[in-house]
């Protein structure tokens, strides 16, 4: 795959990902045993690129990594991956970014980020990935690189007409100007409320909060709702995607699956409505599965995905 054919281009994070899996969370100051123990490649950043590549997509990473174990393990993955790696560098003085993270028995999960070399991905580093950026059909960021980054990246990509696709996680205030630089704002309900201010408790209060930020300047936003489906909204519709029903082990890296499936499917052209349903099922595929990247799913296993538990439904 040569940089020219490159379609989706992810400016991010990559982790090493310390998954602990116990029956419940420790209380504070209380040693429990946990059941079981993976370390596997995660990062918001390297999932989301990792997630379309392995449905097929054309996918470029831009991001920093640690002149450590981890880095160059982290390299070995994208070539492995088919995720074209020519502008992640590693870096002398700096860690590599971990993540460790606590799986309970019903799949949920809390994470701790240390960022280490992510942090260190700077606005003036995208200069000689400006081309790479302008070419692209969409540039994806998150939260877990600077702000000014994220910025500058969507900067350049509107300038060239590129889609810039936001997932505001973790949780964070924006910088002024990176809204209005964002076509589609992916938030789930915690991020939605923090942007917002407003409560988050039902599909209603979603769709309330989510106008919010297309008055403030993106253009649509789908809310990823976890077990409810996920919410699309635009400037003159809200339209609720019905879940597919699982039984979650590992909900580690499910949203980050749901964002990879749903850019690669626009890439290939589908319209969005049918590519929020695609995304469901590999968001439903990878919480049945243990492990961040490692229950990320290819074209052929969506088909093991269980139907949506009902049609698409607009919410007047
Ligand atoms: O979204 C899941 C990811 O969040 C993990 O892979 C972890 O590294 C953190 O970035």
């Amino acid at each position: 795959m040569s940089l020219e054919q490159i379609e989706i281009v992810v400016v991010g994070s990559c982790n090493v990902d310390l998954i602990t899996y116990t029956n419940r969370f420790p209380k504070v100051g209380e040693t429990i045993e946990g059941t079981d123990f993976k370390q596997g490649f995660g990062g918001k950043g390297a999932n989301q690129a990792v997630a379309a590549a392995k449905l097929g997509a054309k996918v470029a990473m831009i991001a920093r990594l640690g002149m450590d174990g981890f880095g160059t393990q982290t390299l070995e993955n994208f070539k492995t991956q088919n995720v074209d790696a020519s502008f992640v560098t590693q870096l002398e003085g700096v860690p590599s970014g971990v993540a460790p993270i606590f799986v309970d028995a019903s799949g949920q999960n809390f994470i701790v980020i240390v960022s280490g070399a992510n942090a260190k991905l700077l606005a003036q580093d995208l200069e000689p990935a400006k081309a790479l950026l302008s070419r692209a059909k969409f540039v994806i960021c998150q939260l877990e690189i600077r702000q000014e980054t994220v910025l500058e990246a969507f900067g350049i990509a509107r300038g060239a007409g590129v889609k810039t696709i936001l997932n505001p996680a973790p949780a964070a205030a924006l910088l002024p100007g990176l809204l209005e630089l964002t076509d589609l704002i992916l938030p789930n309900e915690t991020e939605l409320e923090l942007l917002t201010g407003k409560p988050v408790t039902s599909v209603l209060e979603a769709r309330d909060a989510a106008k919010d930020l297309i008055v403030a300047g993106a253009k649509e936003v789908i809310v990823t709702l976890g077990e409810r489906g996920a919410l699309h909204v635009t400037d003159h519709s809200a339209v609720h995607h019905q879940p597919r029903v699982v039984k979650a082990i590992d909900s580690t890296g499910a949203g980050d699956a749901f964002i990879g499936a749903l850019v690669s499917a626009l890439s290939r052209g589908l319209a969005m409505e049918h590519a929020i349903e695609f995304a469901n099922a590999a968001a439903a595929v990878s919480v049945t599965r243990t492990g961040t990247q490692t229950s990320f799913a290819i074209l052929e296993e969506l088909k093991l995905a269980p139907p949506a538990s009902g049609m698409p439904v607009e919410v007047a």
